[in-house]
Order: structure tokens, then sequence, then C-alpha cells
């Protein structure tokens, strides 16, 4: 079965979750060529759940996911490795390995997976560094870097295997609203420029107005998509009054103080 060649990835009717414990049902959705789609839902609801289904770190318990037209799940060996290199990872976490340099750590995939010589993975690594604005800290430790910082770095080393699709969690959780509209940046240049697919979860409403091509939201109860379209397009959305809520920025009145 194939998909469209504007497809990069669908997920099919994807139920799954840890064990017994299912987190997400009947998920449906395609991610474009060249977008940066946007999954958004209420912390705890399942995103990073569901990205570790999309990156296959996590097998889904019903359903498939199709990237660049091959089933994840079906692949082995060789395919699925051949697969995999074609994205790169920030997790929530985003950690860099402390005890290596900022460079070292963006080098390292490269030693794993390439047998470039060592001059040419520094030589790739700082010009890495230098595309995400760090090219002044390519010898310091991570811990000598801001909390921005880290994030540049740990997406200069998602980038380092010239990766088609870039699935970054919550890549601004915790950053000021400068640093983050400067992370927002970095993605629209790379989507721009290197013709990365994004698929990102963040909450920030911000960054989504400032990023998203598309937005998937998910919702807790249903453990599944309740809308999908335009940040316009949902900022529209009558329907529903917890997309209204998020995407206009309104306090839910069940948990506002109510006065006469
Ligand atoms: N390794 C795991 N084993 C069992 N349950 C897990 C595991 N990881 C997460 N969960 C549970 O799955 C649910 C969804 O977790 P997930 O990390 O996907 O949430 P999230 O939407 O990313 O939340 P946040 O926005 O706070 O990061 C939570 O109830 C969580 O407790
Ligand atoms: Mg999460």
């Amino acid at each position: 079965m194939n998909t469209r060649p504007d497809v990069v990835i669908s997920v099919k009717h994807l139920t799954g979750g840890y064990g017994e414990r299912e987190i997400l049902h009947d998920i449906n959705f395609e991610v474009r060529r060249g977008e940066v789609l946007v999954i958004v839902g209420s912390s705890g609801c399942g995103t990073s759940t569901l990205l570790k289904h999309l990156i296959g770190l996590l097998p889904p318990r019903v359903g498939e996911v199709w990237i660049e037209g091959e089933n994840l799940l079906a692949t082995e060996g060789e395919v699925r490795t051949r697969l995999q290199r074609h994205f790169g990872v920030v997790f929530q976490s985003g950690a860099l390995f402390g005890s290596l340099t900022v460079s070292e750590n963006v080098a390292l995939p490269l030693g794993e997976f390439t047998n470039l010589p060592d001059a040419a993975r520094h030589y790739v690594a700082l010009s890495l560094l230098e595309v995400v604005g760090l090219g002044g800290s390519a010898h310091r430790m991570p811990a000598e870097l801001s909390g921005g910082m880290q994030k540049r770095a740990a997406i200069a080393r998602a980038m380092v295997m010239d990766p088609h699709i870039l699935f970054l969690d919550e890549p601004s959780a915790g950053l000021d609203p400068v640093t983050s509209a400067g992370l927002d940046a970095l993605i629209l240049d790379l989507s721009r420029y290197f013709g990365i697919t994004f698929v990102i979860v963040t909450h920030e409403l911000l960054s989504i107005n400032a990023i998203a091509d598309r937005v998937v939201m998910l919702d807790q109860q249903t453990r599944s998509i309740i809308a999908e379209g335009t940040p316009a397009e949902l900022r529209r959305q009558t329907g529903n009054p917890a997309i209204t809520r998020f995407f206009n920025r309104k306090p839910d009145p069940g948990q506002t103080i109510q006065t006469r």
C-alpha cells in the first residue's frame, strides 16, 4: 500500500499506550512533505507517547505508521535503520551528554553511523552549530549553556545525519518568550532552507501561530484527535468549546471562581 508522494507520514488507526494501559485510540492523520505539523493536547494526554509511536520506539497495539511509503513496524534490519536515519529527534528532556563538549555531542551520531574521519566529523558539527547560532560555543560543556542554547545544540545533533523529518517534543518549554521566538525562527529557517518536515509538540499558542502549517489536537477524554487544521481554522472553530478556548486563549469557566 502506497501513500501520496506529498505525504511523508501516514498514521492509520493507531491505538497505543503502555502495556494494558491505552493512551491513544484510533488516531488517524497525515504529515505532508515540508510542512510544520504541531501536535497539541493537555498535559498527560499522550503527545510524547504519540511521538514515540511515530518514530518506532513504542509499537502501537493496533494500526500502522507509514513513513516515506514504508510501514515502519513491518520493516526490519537495514531497511528499518535506513528509514530511521531519515529522521532526527529531540526528546522532551533533550539531554546532551554532560561529559562531552557541545561539538562532540553534535558529532556523536556521525561516529556511530558513518566512517567519516575525526576532522570531517568535527567540521560537520561546527557547521551545524553555526547554523543554529552556536558557532562560538562548540568547545563549551553542556552545563555551561543556557536552556535555550542546549535546545539549539540538541537540534543541531538531531540534524547531523541530514534528516528529512525532525521530531521535537516541547522545544520551547521553560524558555522565556524572546528565546522561544528565536527557536521558532530557527525552526522556520530549517524548514525553509533545508526543506525539513517538522513534527512538533508544543503548547505555546504564540509558537503555534508563528510556525504551524497545521495542527493536530489530542483529547484526553476520548484519547483521540478532536481537531485538525491550520491555526486560523482552529481559531474560527465554534463546535467544541475546548478547542475554541485553547486557540483563543480563554479560561475554562469551570476552572474560574464564580462571582455574582
Ligand atoms: N513509560 C511509561 N510507562 C507507563 N505509562 C507511561 C509511560 N510514559 C508515560 N506514561 C503515561 O502515559 C500518559 C501520557 O504520557 P505522555 O508522556 O505521552 O504525556 P504528554 O501528553 O506528553 O504530557 P506532557 O505534556 O506533560 O509532556 C500519562 O498518563 C503517563 O503517566
Ligand atoms: Mg510530553
